[in-house]
């Protein structure tokens, strides 16, 4: 199984777990304000390592619309499919939230469209 780690927390999780259901399980209470649906970017994460290439078309155009492309990815769009340390930038304890958000489905939403970092990036202009 692969391993998360965050904020000094280390987690093994099953393979397709969803990167911000991931981070909730090991008691990060990381953002999730549009309920994981690629529409508040408050699950935004930075990662330390093993930072997927491919995205989903949700995740590049919600970043993109946000000037966040490049710089942050959202864990609700992503699945754990290999070790990965990330850093979340929004948690309840950091904006004062009194929950993160409601409840992620188990599987990505909307349904996931897949592309890579390389052709979002050609995209871009
Ligand atoms: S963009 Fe809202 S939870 Fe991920």
């Amino acid at each position: 199984m692969p391993t998360v780690s965050s904020l000094g927390r280390t987690a093994e999780v099953d393979v397709g777990t969803r990167l911000v259901v991931a981070l909730e399980s090991m008691g990060i209470e990381v953002g999730h304000r549009c309920g994981g649906k690629a529409r508040c970017t408050t699950c935004r994460v930075t990662f330390e390592a093993g930072e997927p290439a491919k995205m989903t078309r949700a995740e590049v155009d919600k970043l993109r619309d946000s000037g966040l492309l490049g710089s942050t990815r959202l864990s609700c769009q992503i699945l754990v499919d290999d070790d990965m340390a990330v850093t979340p930038l929004m948690t309840m304890e950091t904006e004062g939230w009194t929950d993160p958000g409601p409840p992620p489905r188990a599987r990505i939403e909307p349904y996931p469209t897949w592309t890579t970092r390389e052709a979002a990036n050609e995209t871009i202009d």
